[in-house]
């Protein structure tokens, strides 16, 4: 009796997850998935960053089909223009969020500080990229994979910080994979999470 509970318990969570289909039928939940790592609560629109690709851009929107080749232009309200922060974009969920062997796959870190005072009192605050260090990258998930997630983080730079650059920095366009991203914000410091976003992507 308690098997036949547990069972149908199963059978319950199964079936009420939340389910990942791909264009090619290739099918897990969330549940299987692994854990969101490093959510993004859209929610806290707060802390929400603004991105625009030719269009703005929602918290969780899924893009497929879109072009989203250029990088696009982030902005965030309550930035101080004194400030630097660290952007960085990554995606926990290569190469498919069924089985993300690859996580996370990095796809843009840059130096960033909020527009100049006279942006700033326009109400506009797009973030000025000072230094790139890893070029932007658009989305590019396998074929027929279920939408992937790609996670824009904001830090507050500590500017006593030499930045650690990760390995990958060389020329081997491969070792965007496996990027460890608690490592990196580990040795550089990266405590002030200010703002985040996340949008969806599938091919
Ligand atoms: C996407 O946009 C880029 C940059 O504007 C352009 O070079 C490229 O041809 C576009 N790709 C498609 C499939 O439209
Ligand atoms: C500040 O922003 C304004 C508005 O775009 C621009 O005209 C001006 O050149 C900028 N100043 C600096 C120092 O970047
Ligand atoms: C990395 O990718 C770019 C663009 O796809 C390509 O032009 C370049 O040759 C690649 N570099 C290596 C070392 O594979």
């Amino acid at each position: 009796m308690a098997e036949l509970l547990v069972l149908v318990s199963r059978l319950v969570l199964v079936l009420t997850s939340c389910l990942l289909v791909s264009s090619y039928g290739q099918t897990c939940t969330w549940h299987e998935a692994a854990v969101p790592v490093a959510s993004v609560e859209c929610r806290h629109t707060s802390s929400l960053l603004t991105v625009h690709y030719d269009t703005a851009v929602t918290c969780e929107q899924d893009l497929s089909g879109k072009n989203l080749t250029n990088a696009p232009t982030v902005s965030w309200r309550n930035g101080h223009s004194a400030d630097i922060y660290l952007l960085i974009m990554i995606d926990p969920d290569a190469s498919t969020p069924c089985k993300p062997d690859l996580r996370y796959v990095i796809h843009w870190a840059a130096f960033v500080s909020p527009s100049n005072v006279t942006y700033f009192l326009q109400g506009s605050n797009d973030l000025r990229i000072t230094d790139e260090f890893i070029s932007y990258r658009g989305p590019h998930p396998p074929e027929g994979t279920p939408p992937h997630r790609y996670q824009f983080f904001l830090y507050r730079w500590v500017p006593e910080i030499t930045l650690l650059h990760p390995t990958f920095l060389g020329n081997d366009n491969s070792s965007r994979f496996h990027f460890d991203y608690d490592q990196f914000k580990a040795v550089n410091r990266l405590e002030h999470l200010e703002a985040f976003f996340e949008f969806q992507y599938s091919r």
